[in-house]
C-alpha cells in the first residue's frame, strides 16, 4: 500500500442547488441544500484513501462542532489524523458552494486553515519524509509551500501541488515541485499570464499552453474538463482523453483527480497511466452530488477502466 501525506485544508461545505444564479441585488429561489465535508486537502485525502492508499492528513481545525465532525469524517475514511492540529484562535474552515446546472461557484473562508503555516510545517517536516508522495493545494498559506517544497525536493521526495485556488507561483516553487496539476484557468494564473492580451484569446491560450507544457515536461499536468488532460514528454504534447459521463455535480472533481493521480504515482504507474486512472476517478465523481460523497472506490474505477478498454476494442 503506498503511503501518501496530504497537507491541506479541511472545510465544511454549505451547498445550495439552484437553477439560476442571482445578480447583485437580486433574490432567487433555490432547489435544495445540504452540508457535506470538504476542503481541497481533505477531499484529496478521501479520494486517495477510497482508492486504496494509506493516507495521512496534515492540517488544522478549530475547536468547534465542525472541527470535531471533520475529524470523525477523516477517521471514518481510514485517514490518519495524528498530525491534524486543533486551533483555539480560529474557527474551522467553511465553504459556501452554489451548484447550478452541475457547475459550481465556491467561496472559502479558511479560518483554522490559515494556521497550516510555516511554523506548523517546521514541526512536522521530518515526519513528511516518511511518505512516498506528499500532496499540497493552495487553501493554506503559500509561504508554507515556498518553505517546505524545496526541502522535500532536496531529500528526493515526490510532491504534487494542485494549485487551487490559483495564485502566482515563484519560479523556484515550480521548479522544485515534482508535479503541478492546475486546470486550464489556473495554469494561466500560476504562470502570471495576462489573459487579456491579444484579440484571439482561444488560439493565443492554446499556443501559450503548448509552450508552457513543453517548457515543463513530465511536471505540468493541465486538466481541461471535457477536453481531457494534457502534459508534455519533452517532445510532444500528449492528451489523455476523459471518460464520457452525464454530469450532476462537478464539485470535488479536481480533488478526485489529484488524489487519484497521487495514488497512481505512488504505486509507480507511468505518468500517462496515472493520468488515465485519475481521469476515470474524476469522471465518475462528477456523476454524483457532493465533493467527497461523489468519489469512487477502487473497484468502481477498475470496473470502468475495463469497460473503456472494451469500448475501444469494439
Ligand atoms: O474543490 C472543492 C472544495 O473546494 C470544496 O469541498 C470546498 O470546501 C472548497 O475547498
Ligand atoms: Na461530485
Amino acid at each position: 500500500m503506498p503511503k501518501i501525506a496530504v497537507v491541506g485544508s479541511i472545510n465544511l461545505d454549505y451547498v445550495v442547488e439552484t437553477n439560476v444564479l442571482p445578480d447583485a441585488g437580486e433574490t432567487v429561489l433555490g432547489q435544495g441544500y445540504f452540508f457535506s465535508h470538504g476542503g481541497k486537502g481533505a477531499n484529496q485525502a478521501v479520494a486517495a484513501s477510497r482508492l486504496g492508499a494509506d493516507v495521512f492528513m496534515f492540517g488544522s481545525l478549530g475547536q468547534d462542532e465542525t472541527g470535531y465532525s471533520s475529524k470523525e469524517n477523516l477517521i471514518h475514511h481510514d485517514i490518519n489524523i495524528d498530525h491534524v492540529q486543533e486551533i483555539t484562535k480560529a474557527p474551522s474552515g467553511v465553504a459556501f458552494i452554489e451548484v447550478c446546472h452541475s457547475e459550481n461557484r465556491i467561496i472559502v473562508v479558511p479560518g483554522a486553515n490559515e494556521y497550516t503555516d510555516t511554523a506548523y510545517i517546521k514541526k512536522v517536516a521530518n515526519e513528511l519524509l516518511a511518505y512516498d508522495v506528499i500532496v499540497f493545494q493552495l487553501e493554506t498559506p503559500l509561504e508554507m509551500l515556498e518553505y517546505i517544497i524545496p526541502i522535500l525536493h532536496e531529500k528526493g521526495k515526490t510532491t504534487i501541488v494542485n494549485p487551487a485556488p490559483a495564485q502566482r507561483l515563484s519560479e523556484n516553487l515550480i521548479e522544485k515541485t515534482t508535479y503541478l496539476t492546475p486546470n486550464e484557468y489556473e495554469y494561466a494564473i500560476i504562470f502570471g499570464i495576462d489573459s487579456d492580451q491579444g484579440s484571439d484569446k482561444s488560439s493565443l491560450n492554446e499556443e501559450a499552453l503548448q509552450s508552457f507544457l513543453i517548457k515543463h515536461p513530465n511536471k505540468l499536468v493541465v486538466t481541461c474538463g471535457s477536453k481531457g488532460v494534457c502534459y508534455s514528454d519533452g517532445q510532444d504534447v500528449i492528451w489523455v482523453p476523459p471518460i464520457q459521463v452525464d454530469p450532476v455535480d462537478s464539485t470535488g472533481a479536481g480533488d478526485t483527480f489529484s488524489g487519484a493521480f497521487a495514488v497512481g504515482i505512488a504505486e509507480g504507474k507511468s505518468l500517462y497511466d496515472s493520468i488515465q486512472f485519475a481521469n476515470i476517478a474524476a469522471g465518475l465523481s462528477v456523476m454524483r452530488r457532493g465533493a467527497q460523497s461523489g468519489m469512487p472506490t477502487r473497484a468502481e474505477v477498475e470496473q470502468r477502466a475495463k469497460e473503456e478498454v472494451m469500448k475501444h476494442e469494439a
